[in-house]
C-alpha cells in the first residue's frame, strides 16, 4: 500500500471517535424520529435497520478503504484511483457531488443546530416548566415564525463552527466526545425510563417495532435509505477523507461495526424516549421536524429535576451536533483550500458565510418565504430531500461501485483480515447486495 502522506490519527481511539463524533448528531435524534413519525413508524424503522446493515457498512468500510489508498481530499482521491486503475477520472464527480451534498446538508443543519442553541437557552431560563402539549406546540411556532430569533440562532451555531474549525480545535472537540457521548446515552436512557413510567410505552415499543407493512412505499424505502446514509455520514465523501487519516493498524470492519451499533442504538433510544410522550399527550406523530421540540419539553416540564435534565440534554444534542457540524464544513473548507488561492482562514470564512447564507434561505421557508416552491417543496424540505434521497444514494451507489471495480480483490481481502470463505460473503455483499438495494430503492421511490 501506498506510504501514508500525511498525518494519522494519533491512536484507534482517536479514529473512532472522529468518525462517531461525526455519525452522532442531529440525524439520530432531529431526524430519525420526524421521518419516524411522519412514514408511519416500524416499516420505515424496518427497512432503515436493513439498509444500515446491508448497505450501510459495506458503503462505509469502502469510503473508508478508498480514503485509505487515495490520501487526498474525496475529489482528488476518486480522479488519482480511478486514473491509476486504467478507469476515466470522470470518478472524481462522485467526490465532486459528495462534497456538494455536505454543504447544502450543513445550511439547514445549521437551522436546526440552532433551535438545539434556543432550546438549550430555554431550559436554563425554565420556559419548559409545566409546559403542557399545547403551549409546548405554541412555543415552537412562535419560534417558527420569527425569522429574527431563527436568523440569531442559526448565526450563532455557524459562528460556533467556524471559531471551532478555524482555531483547530477539533480534536480537542472530538476528546471531549469521550465523555459527552455516553453523557447523552445516559440522558436518553433517563427519558426512555420516563416514557416507560408514562403509560403508553407499549404502544411506542408497537409503533416502533411492529410493522404495518400497508405503510410501505417506495417512498418510505427511499427516505428510510436516505435516512441511513445520512446517520452514517455516508455519501459525502466525509468518510473518505477520514479514511485518508487511518493508520494501516486499524481493522475497519470492527471499527464500522462499532460506530454502527453506537449510531444505531442513539437513535432507537431516541425514538423510545419521544414517541411515548407523543402519544401520552396525544400529539401528532407526523408533525414533522418540529417533533423533538413539542415532545421533549413537555417531559422536562413535568419532571423532578427537569429544568437541569432539559439543560444538560439540549447542551448535549447541541454539542453532538456540533461535531457533526464541523466534519461536514472540512470537505468544503478543504476542497476551497486547494482549489484556491485562498488559505485556511480565509476557506472556512467563504464556506462558512455561502452555507450560511442557505442557511438563511432555508429558515425563512418556514415563515416568510414558505410559499416559495422548488419542485413543490419549500426550501427547507428541498434542501433535505433533494441530499437525502437523491445526493447522499448516488454518491454513495457511485463510492461502492468504484470499491467494486478498481481496487485488487486480494488486497482488499487481506486488509480486511477476512479468510477465503468470508470474504466470498462480504464480497457478494459489497458487490451485489449494497449496489442493487440502492438502484432498487432509488427506483422504487421514483417511479
Ligand atoms: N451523521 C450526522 C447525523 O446523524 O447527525 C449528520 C452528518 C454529519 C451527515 C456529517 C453527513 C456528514 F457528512
Ligand atoms: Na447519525
Amino acid at each position: 500500500m501506498a506510504k501514508l502522506a500525511h498525518a494519522q490519527w494519533s491512536s484507534k481511539m482517536g479514529f473512532v471517535l472522529a468518525a462517531a463524533g461525526s455519525a452522532v448528531g442531529l440525524g439520530n435524534i432531529w431526524r430519525f424520529s420526524y421521518l419516524t413519525g411522519e412514514s408511519g413508524g416500524a416499516a420505515f424503522v424496518m427497512v432503515y435497520l436493513a439498509c444500515v446493515a446491508l448497505v450501510g457498512l459495506p458503503i462505509l468500510v469502502a469510503e473508508w478503504m478508498i480514503g485509505r489508498r487515495g490520501q487526498k481530499n474525496p475529489i482528488n482521491t476518486m480522479s488519482e484511483l480511478a486514473h491509476r486503475h486504467g478507469r476515466s477520472r470522470g470518478w472524481a464527480m462522485v467526490g465532486i457531488s459528495g462534497v456538494l451534498a455536505s454543504f447544502l446538508i450543513l445550511s439547514f443543519y445549521s437551522v436546526i443546530g440552532g433551535w438545539s442553541l434556543n432550546y438549550t437557552l430555554g431550559s436554563v431560563i425554565g420556559s419548559f416548566t409545566g409546559q403542557d402539549a399545547e403551549a409546548s406546540g405554541e412555543a415552537f411556532n412562535g419560534l417558527l415564525a420569527s425569522p429574527k430569533a431563527l436568523l440569531i440562532w442559526h448565526s450563532l451555531f455557524m459562528a460556533l463552527v467556524v471559531v471551532i474549525v478555524a482555531r483547530g480545535v477539533t480534536k480537542g472537540l472530538e476528546a471531549a466526545a469521550r465523555v459527552l457521548m455516553p453523557a447523552l446515552v445516559v440522558l436518553l436512557i433517563v427519558l426512555v425510563g420516563y416514557g416507560a413510567l408514562s403509560g403508553f410505552f407499549g404502544e411506542a415499543l408497537s409503533f416502533m417495532f411492529t410493522p404495518d407493512w400497508s405503510a410501505l412505499n417506495g417512498g418510505v424505502m427511499l427516505a428510510a435509505m436516505g435516512q441511513a446514509f445520512f446517520t452514517l455520514s455516508l455519501g459525502m465523501g466525509i468518510m473518505m477523507a477520514y479514511g485518508s487519516y487511518l493508520g494501516e493498524d486499524v481493522n475497519l470492519l470492527s471499527t464500522a461495526r462499532t460506530v454502527i451499533i453506537l449510531d444505531t442504538a442513539i437513535a432507537l433510544l431516541a425514538g423510545l424516549a419521544i414517541f411515548p410522550i407523543v402519544f401520552a399527550n396525544g400529539l401528532d406523530a407526523s408533525e414533522g421536524p418540529g417533533l423533538i421540540f413539542v415532545t421533549l419539553p413537555i417531559a422536562f416540564g413535568n419532571m423532578t429535576g427537569g429544568s437541569l435534565l432539559g439543560l444538560a440534554f439540549f447542551l448535549l444534542l447541541t454539542f453532538a451536533a456540533l461535531t457533526s457540524a464541523i466534519s461536514l464544513l472540512e470537505p468544503v473548507v478543504e476542497t476551497l483550500e486547494e482549489r484556491t488561492a485562498l488559505g485556511r482562514l480565509g476557506a472556512t470564512l467563504v464556506s462558512a458565510v455561502a452555507v450560511w447564507l442557505v442557511g438563511v434561505a432555508a429558515l425563512l421557508s418556514f415563515n416568510v418565504w414558505d410559499s416559495v416552491l422548488i419542485f413543490g417543496l419549500n426550501i427547507f424540505d428541498f434542501l433535505d430531500t433533494f441530499t437525502g434521497k437523491i445526493l447522499l444514494p448516488l454518491t454513495g451507489l457511485g463510492a461502492i461501485i468504484f470499491y467494486s471495480i478498481c481496487l485488487d480483490k486480494e488486497e482488499a481481502r487481506k486488509e480486511l483480515a477476512m479468510d477465503v470463505y468470508d470474504y466470498s460473503l462480504w464480497n457478494l455483499l459489497a458487490k451485489y447486495v449494497a449496489p442493487l438495494g440502492v438502484i432498487i430503492v432509488f427506483l422504487a421511490g421514483f417511479l
